[in-house]
């Protein structure tokens, strides 16, 4: 049938359909107060690229209440802004700035700009000006300069993040006037300077991330009022001196403690073993000393203990842990002998590294009750003889096996190698045979020091890695005779 407009009959439909329509769009049009669809389009327009379309639904003279991101309680006020990136898809990012517009959005409770990328501009002035503001998440952006001073005015917020961004300077001392923060979350910035002791007053804190700044000096001593305090993150900082004794206040509610890569001194006190929610604890690349506490003994709930580059001795305590998920101890002054009975007994392991753990034992006499779940697992640098042939037959999903300067005499064709492997070190060992065509799938290999033969195949690793065999061929190595 053709359908005509002339017909009387579908035109009527069409100009009834029409004002319905119309009528809808006015209805909803009112329900956007004025002041929040001129601050938002402000915002938009302060956006100058948008590749994936986030703000599409962005459109003068519709409700801004059913804008993509937006949501109005009171009065059709808005009182939240949230808009997030997709970090693994490329096209998901927002460049521009904040612009000072959204200040207009008087009922705004809580701004929430998480992984746009490319979000740029100093600190938000804006954050001043909304009294009604509680919850600011502008986390993974490009947010440059320093922390004003006063910042120290936004007494109403529970929560602050700005983890992920450019930040430069110190953290303001005013900080401490913040007395309702639940969550203080300034980590990946520039931060430089010390820990400001006046954040001891932020009683109501339950997550406090420092972690991956350069902040500098002592940790201060100022943990004892923190009740509530259940995460904890200073890594990847210059942090100095000793754990401050007031940490041990934090038991037993503390869930994460992540103290590495710092340059933190001493022993591991006592107290840490009175941490009974502790999930995670990572104290690795620092400068301790001395032994690991027996009370770890009884760290129950442990999930994830690493330990690692740092300067501790025997004995290692017996751990009484069902399921470590994640350990790593890998070089310190430890001569473990045998891997222990708590980690080879773990029914959920998928990460395990003892490089340079003073490991002797026959790889093919190691019979972990759990292999599905294995990822990493790194033995370098031990006296490990025997084979690893039965262990990779087991362990599908493993993404990184490191076995370098052991004695492990097999024969390298008879190895399994699984789609996931992308990470091979064998450096140093006595395998001998071919190597495998899959091999060439893999992202980094080691076979240097072996005893390998044959033509290499086709592969993008340098020399290096297999150099010192008895008769490996072709390229990177000398052409093989024909
Ligand atoms: C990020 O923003 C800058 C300008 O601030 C622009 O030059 C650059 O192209 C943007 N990056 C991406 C990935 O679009
Ligand atoms: C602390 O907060 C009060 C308001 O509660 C404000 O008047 C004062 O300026 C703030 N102090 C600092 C150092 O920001
Ligand atoms: C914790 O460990 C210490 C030392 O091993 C032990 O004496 C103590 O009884 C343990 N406490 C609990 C609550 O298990
Ligand atoms: C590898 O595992 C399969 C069963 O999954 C078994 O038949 C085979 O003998 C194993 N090979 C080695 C070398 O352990
Ligand atoms: C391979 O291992 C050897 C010795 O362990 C090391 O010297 C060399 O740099 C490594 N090469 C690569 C490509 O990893």
């Amino acid at each position: 049938m053709k359908i005509s407009l002339s017909n009387p009959l579908i035109s009527l439909r069409f100009l009834f359909l029409s004002l319905l329509t119309l009528q809808s769009l006015k209805a909803t049009s009112a329900s956007c107060h004025v002041d929040d669809e001129a601050g938002l389009l402000g915002f938009k327009s302060g956006i100058t690229q948008d590749p994936s379309g986030m703000l599409s639904s962005w459109k003068p003279g519709t409700d801004c209440c059913t804008w993509k991101g937006i949501n109005c309680l009171v009065n059709n006020r808005v009182t939240s802004l949230s808009l997030y990136g997709q970090s693994n898809k490329p096209n998901s990012f927002l460049t521009g700035t904040i612009s000072p517009t959204l200040v207009q959005l008087k009922f705004l409770d809580g701004i929430y700009l998480q992984d746009l990328k490319n979000i740029s501009g100093k600190f938000p002035d804006l954050l001043f000006g909304l009294p009604n503001l509680k919850y600011v998440y502008i986390q993974n952006n490009k947010l440059s300069g320093q922390i004003p001073t006063t910042i120290g005015k936004l007494t109403q917020l529970e929560a602050l993040s700005f983890t992920g961004n450019h930040f430069t300077g110190t953290i303001p001392s005013s900080i401490s006037n913040l007395t309702q923060l639940t969550q203080l979350i300034l980590g990946q910035n520039f931060l430089t300077g010390n820990i400001p002791a006046g954040i001891r007053q932020l009683k109501k804190l339950t997550f406090l991330s420092l972690q991956h700044n350069r902040l500098s000096g002592t940790i201060p001593d100022i943990f004892s009022s923190f009740t509530n305090l259940r995460i904890l993150r200073l890594s990847y900082n210059k942090f100095s001196g000793q754990i401050p004794p007031s940490i041990g206040s934090l038991a037993p509610n503390l869930q994460y403690l992540e103290l590495g890569h710092n340059s933190l001194t001493g022993k591991i006190p006592d107290f840490l073993g009175k941490f009974q929610a502790l999930d995670t604890l990572d104290l690795s690349q620092n400068r301790f000393s001395g032994t690991v506490p027996k009370s770890f003994g009884n760290l129950t709930k442990i999930f994830n203990l690493d330990l690692s580059q740092n300067s501790l001795v025997d004995p290692f305590p017996v751990m009484n842990v069902k399921g470590i998920e994640s350990l790593d101890l890998s070089y310190n002054n430890f001569h473990l002998n045998q891997i222990p009975k708590w980690v080879t007994s773990s029914p959920i392991i998928y990460t395990l590294k003892l490089a340079k753990c003073g490991l002797k034992l026959k790889l093919d006499d190691w019979k972990p009750a759990e292999t599905y779940f294995y990822d990493y697992i790194d033995l370098s640098e031990n006296e490990i003889s025997g084979s690893p042939v039965p262990l990779l037959n087991r362990t599908d999903y493993l993404v990184g096996f490191w076995v370098s300067g052991n004695m492990l005499k097999f024969n390298f064709e008879s190895l399994r190698i699984v789609k996931r492997l992308k990470n091979l070190d064998l450096s140093r060992n006595l395998v001998f045979g071919k190597l495998p065509e899959a091999v060439s799938g893999l992202d980094k290999l080691n076979v240097s020091y072996n005893h390998l033969c044959g033509k290499i195949p086709a592969t993008k690793f340098p020399a290096s890695a297999f150099v010192g065999n008895d008769c490996l061929c072709g390229s990177p190595l000398q052409p093989c005779k024909e």
